[in-house]
């Protein structure tokens, strides 16, 4: 195995992963990260209200604290909604250690379901089709404009270049419907270049405890 657990500022654990030396999540709090950085940013409450579905594109699903975050804030702002994801992630063994994790309480019944690696995962109002391997190859197999947010969440432009890089970010785009969010933690001049060229509007996304907030893209 080549990760291990870390208990982060908010009490929720994460892992530090020694093949690219990074965490899976700040010191902050992995789901005030969540929460503040993907969640609130992408409106995923105000998309909620009055709709009876909502589509979100998970890239980078980890330990699915964006994706189980989400889930809870719009079944939050609208009992009814049904939250349909699709989740991208190359390691299958990150995924086995969701249980394992130290999350809220709301997220219990989601984490029991990643005892084993599927490519579906179903509970009353939410469901996830995870797609395992390359997000690079992965994001091909997806629809155009289909998706309400997208939460962009690989490890820094430094440690995972390829994830950052002007072609793939362009794929990422396509698939969001045209005004969507498309969250990441990120304030680098690479994230900024390359979300523009793909021709979003570059807001300011929240800062986090940091001092710049990461970029937070919009589709034209
Ligand atoms: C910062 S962590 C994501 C944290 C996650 N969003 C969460 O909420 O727990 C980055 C993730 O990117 C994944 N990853 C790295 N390279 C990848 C690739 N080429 N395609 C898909 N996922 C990749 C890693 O396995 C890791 O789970």
């Amino acid at each position: 195995m080549s990760f291990y657990k870390q208990v982060t500022q908010d009490g929720t654990s994460t892992f530090f992963n020694e093949n690219f030396q990074e965490s899976y999540h700040s010191n902050i709090g992995a789901y005030r990260e969540a929460l503040e950085k993907h969640v609130q940013a992408c409106k995923i409450s105000d998309l909620a209200i009055n709709k009876k579905q909502i589509k979100i594109l998970d890239i980078c699903f980890g330990l699915a604290y964006n994706s189980f975050t989400a889930i809870d804030e719009a079944i939050k702002a609208n009992p009814d909604i049904f939250v349909d994801i699709v989740a991208l992630e190359s390691d299958a063994e990150i995924i086995l250690q969701i249980p394992n994790c130290s999350m809220p309480l709301a997220f219990h019944s989601m984490q029991e379901q990643f005892i084993a690696v599927r490519d579906y995962y179903k509970g009353n109002n939410y469901q996830i089709n995870l797609f395992i391997g390359d997000a690079r190859k992965t994001i091909k197999e997806l629809d155009s404009m289909i998706f309400d947010a997208i939460f962009f969440d690989p490890f820094s432009p430094k440690t995972c270049p390829e994830l950052w890089q002007e072609d793939f970010i362009k794929d990422v785009v396509r698939t969001a419907k045209q005004g969507a969010f498309i969250s990441t933690y990120s304030s680098s001049r690479i994230a900024k270049e390359n979300f523009a060229k793909a021709n979003c509007t570059i807001y300011e996304g929240p800062k986090c405890g940091r001092r710049t907030g990461g970029v937070l893209a919009a589709r034209v």
